[in-house]
C-alpha cells in the first residue's frame, strides 16, 4: 500500500495499467456520473444519437465493456455483443434494456479463445446484419499462469490480439460497406512496458504474466496503426485507447497474492463508467469523425509507445498474425 501511495505521489506507477501521470477528472460523453463515496451513481440521458447504426462489441459482459454497452445503448443503435457465456450475456442485455429502453440488443456466442467460434460468429453477424458502423474490439484477459487455447496459441496473445485480428479482417467488407465506420480497440498503457518478442511470441521459452499482457496490448496498438494505414482514405477509421486503471474483473485470472493486492488497491482505481468514457467517445462522437490511426487517453489523442510507432514492426506483426491464423481468414461469402 505504501509502495502504491509513494509511487502514485511521485508520478510513477507499479501497476502496469496505471499511467505515470495522475489523470484529471473528466465527464462521461453521454451520461452524467455522480459519486456517492466511491460508488458511482450513473444517470443515463435519453438520446437517439445513434439510431439506425449497428455496433458490434466484444467484452460487453463485464467491466469497461459493460459500462460502454450501457452508455452506447442509451443512444439507441442496434448493439450486438459477442460473448462466451450465454447466460451472463442474456442477463447483461436484460439489464441494459431495462436501464436504457433500447430493445435492439442481440448476442452471438463466441469464445475468443477459439478461432473457429470467432469465424462462426463473424459469419452469423454478416448473415444477419446489413451494416456495421462501429466494431469495438474490447475483450481482454491476463492470467497468472501460461495456458494455451485449443488452437495452440498462448491464451493472452490469442484472446487479446489474434481473435480480434481475425474478427476485424472477416468484417472488413461490412465496415467498408457502411462508411463512415469505425474500429475502436481497447489497448492499454501497458503497451509502454510491452515488447514484441517475435522469436517467442507464444512465450514458450519463459512466461511472465505482465510481459505477455504488455506484448498483447502493444500488439493492439501496432494492429490499430497498421490497419489505419491499410484503410487510409476508405472511410473506415481505426483508433485505440487506454481506459485508465479501472476497477474491473481483469485481475481475476491472476494468482491469490495479486488478487489480494488488486482488491486493496481497487479503491484507488476509477469506475468502469469512467474507464468506458473514451471507448464511448471514439465510438460515437462527431468530434472524432475522420480521425484515424491514433492512441487516445481521456478522450485526447496522445503519444503512443515508441515501439508501437514502428511501421516495420507493425507490418511484421500483421504478416505473422496472418500466417498464424490463415486457415480462419478466408472471406465470408
Ligand atoms: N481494467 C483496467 O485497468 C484496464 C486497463 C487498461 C486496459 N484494459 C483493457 O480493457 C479491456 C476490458 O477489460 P476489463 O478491465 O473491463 O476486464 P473484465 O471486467 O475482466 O472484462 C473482460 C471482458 O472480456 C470478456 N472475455 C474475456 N475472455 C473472453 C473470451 N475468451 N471470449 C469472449 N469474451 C471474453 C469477458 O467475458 P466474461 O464476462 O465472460 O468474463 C468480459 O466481458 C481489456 O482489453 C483490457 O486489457 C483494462
Amino acid at each position: 500500500m505504501d509502495l502504491f501511495r509513494e509511487n502514485w505521489g511521485q508520478n510513477k506507477s507499479w501497476m502496469p495499467d496505471m499511467p505515470a501521470v495522475k489523470s484529471p477528472e473528466s465527464n462521461i460523453c453521454r451520461c452524467r456520473t455522480t459519486y456517492v463515496g466511491t460508488r458511482p451513481k450513473v444517470r443515463y440521458l435519453k438520446s437517439e444519437a445513434m439510431k439506425g447504426e449497428t455496433i458490434l462489441m466484444t467484452g460487453a459482459t463485464s467491466g469497461i465493456g459493460r459500462a460502454a454497452f450501457i452508455a452506447l445503448a442509451d443512444m439507441h443503435p442496434n448493439i450486438v455483443i459477442l460473448a462466451r457465456n450465454e447466460t451472463k450475456a442474456k442477463d447483461t442485455m436484460r439489464e441494459v434494456r431495462e436501464m436504457t429502453g433500447n430493445s435492439n440488443l442481440d448476442m452471438i456466442a463466441c469464445d475468443l479463445a477459439s478461432l473457429d467460434t470467432v469465424r462462426r460468429a463473424a459469419a452469423a453477424f454478416v448473415a444477419s446484419y446489413d451494416r456495421l458502423d462501429v466494431l469495438a474490439n474490447n475483450a481482454g484477459i491476463i492470467s497468472g499462469k501460461r495456458t494455451q487455447t485449443a488452437d495452440g496459441f498462448e491464451s493472452i496473445f490469442a484472446v487479446n490480439h489474434l481473435s480480434h485480428f481475425v474478427l476485424t479482417n472477416l468484417l472488413l467488407d461490412k465496415l467498408k460497406a457502411s462508411v463512415p465506420s469505425r474500429v475502436v480497440v481497447t489497448s492499454s498503457y501497458s503497451q509502454f512496458r510491452g515488447h514484441m518478442d517475435f522469436d517467442d511470441l507464444m512465450a514458450e521459452g519463459s512466461f511472465r504474466s505482465w510481459a505477455a499482457y504488455g506484448q498483447s496490448k502493444l500488439a493492439n496498438a501496432l494492429f490499430t496503426f497498421e490497419l489505419a494505414r491499410r484503410l487510409a482514405g476508405s472511410g473506415v477509421t481505426v483508433n485505440c485507447f487506454h481506459p485508465g486503471a479501472v476497477r474491473t474483473n481483469i485481475g481475476s485470472g491472476m494468482g491469490r497474492a495479486a488478487t489480494l493486492a488488486y482488491s486493496v488497491a481497487s479503491r484507488f482505481l476509477i469506475s468502469p463508467e469512467r474507464g468506458a468514457e473514451t471507448l464511448v467517445y471514439l465510438a460515437s462522437s462527431p468530434e472524432v469523425e475522420g480521425i484515424t490511426g491514433k492512441y487516445f487517453f481521456e478522450k485526447q489523442a496522445t503519444e503512443s509507445s515508441p515501439e508501437s510507432m514502428d511501421q516495420i514492426e507493425a507490418q511484421r506483426l500483421w504478416e505473422v498474425s496472418g500466417r498464424l491464423t490463415a486457415k480462419w481468414l478466408d472471406p465470408i461469402n
